[in-house]
């Protein structure tokens, strides 16, 4: 059974739910914006995790695809920690309250708050036709988020202003109909709101830029060799804050390495190629463990179907309460 510990102090009231798409491989974007903090949380607090699989539909992917990544994704949650006897690990499409309640929600949104939402106006700007469901989408994520009443919602600063949408269609809902549901907050943690990619942009699976969890050994060396720097010569000093490469090694190695690496940096005869190697140790040692984790795992065939099935049936009663409150709030009942 989900053996939530005795809940105290912070973490007492908190429920935590967050999601990703299952759109590309995971990244160390991905990874140490929110799955490290959402796996972390999960002795202390209750929490649920999900394969966002809906929301990967609004750029109609291959279904062969889409299966294999949604396959992937579990692998690497598993992998990096996510137990599921503690965490609520389920796949979007499993819950089929999710589709009811967005179309409750569509209805009290403001065509204003979806007009305003920075991911939208991007993906224009960046020359995608743009489909409905990608216009709609922030209302399947708020109906995700308020859907399990989460109070906590741990993203990277990209989908801020989603939460921001989330809650503000549960207040429009609250103030018509009641108290039902809990308003969310987004929980970014600043060292790691935009970790930067090869190129030094946030890293995205849609700009190319990405070194991936679990990528071939060989291959993540090349991605993280190939790290953009400027074009300072080995024996000039150099600034450690404005390295995407100092950046990254920030992310793995202890206070101590971070400060001695800085150190090296401003006193010169230290090269791009010296960070970029020791990067790529911190790199190797860190997943190491987790990539031996997910290999056992991906052996055993059915585990993955048997942890989600689980959780879904888990998900879809908390699901359940809640969408009763909401029918008899909006007369539906
Ligand atoms: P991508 O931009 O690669 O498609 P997603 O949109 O699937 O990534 O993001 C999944 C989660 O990871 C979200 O919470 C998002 O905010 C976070 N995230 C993705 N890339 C980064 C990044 N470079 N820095 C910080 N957080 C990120
Ligand atoms: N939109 C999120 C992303 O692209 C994924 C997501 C869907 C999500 N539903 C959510 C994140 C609910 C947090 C809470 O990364």
């Amino acid at each position: 059974m989900f053996a939530v510990p005795e809940l105290q102090g912070e973490f007492e009231n908190m429920r935590v739910l967050s999601g990703i798409q299952p759109s590309g491989t995971i990244h160390l974007g991905n990874y140490f914006a929110m799955m490290k903090p959402a796996i972390e949380t999960q002795n202390d607090a209750e929490t649920y995790l999900f394969i966002a699989d809906l929301h990967a539909l609004t750029v109609l992917p291959d279904p062969g695809d889409l299966k294999s990544r949604i396959n992937d994704v579990a692998l690497d949650f598993l992998a990096c920690g996510l137990d599921p006897d503690k965490t609520v690990f389920f796949r979007h499409s499993d819950i089929k309250q999710t589709m009811e309640l967005t179309w409750i929600l569509s209805c009290l949104t403001p065509m204003g708050f979806l007009e305003r939402c920075h991911s939208f106006k991007d993906k224009i700007a960046n020359g995608i036709k743009p489909n409905h469901g990608l216009f709609a989408y922030p209302v399947l994520m708020a109906a995700d988020i308020l859907l399990y009443k989460s109070t906590t919602v741990p993203v990277g600063k990209d989908q801020k202003q989603h939460v921001e949408v989330a809650r503000d269609i549960a207040l429009r809902f609250n103030n018509r109909y009641g108290d039902v549901f809990v308003l969310p907050e987004e929980r970014i943690r600043e060292n790691v709101a935009i970790v930067p990619g090869t190129d030094g942009r946030k890293m995205s699976k849609s700009y190319g830029n990405t070194i991936e969890l679990f990528g071939n050994e060989k291959q993540s060396r090349k991605r993280i060799m190939s790290i953009l720097t400027d074009s300072k010569t080995l024996e000039e000093p150099k600034d450690p804050e404005t390295c995407p490469v100092f950046a990254l090694y920030k992310l793995f190695a202890s206070e101590f390495e971070v400060a001695e690496m800085a150190e090296k940096y401003r006193a010169g005869n230290y090269g791009y190629g010296h960070a970029k190697q020791a990067l790529v140790e911190v790199f190797m040692e860190y997943f190491k463990p987790m990539r031996a984790r997910r290999a056992e795992l991906e052996a055993d065939s059915g585990y993955i179907e048997s942890v989600l099935s689980k959780g879904a049936a888990k998900a879809a009663e908390t699901a359940e309460e809640t969408l009763r409150e909401v029918r008899v709030a909006i007369g539906l009942d």
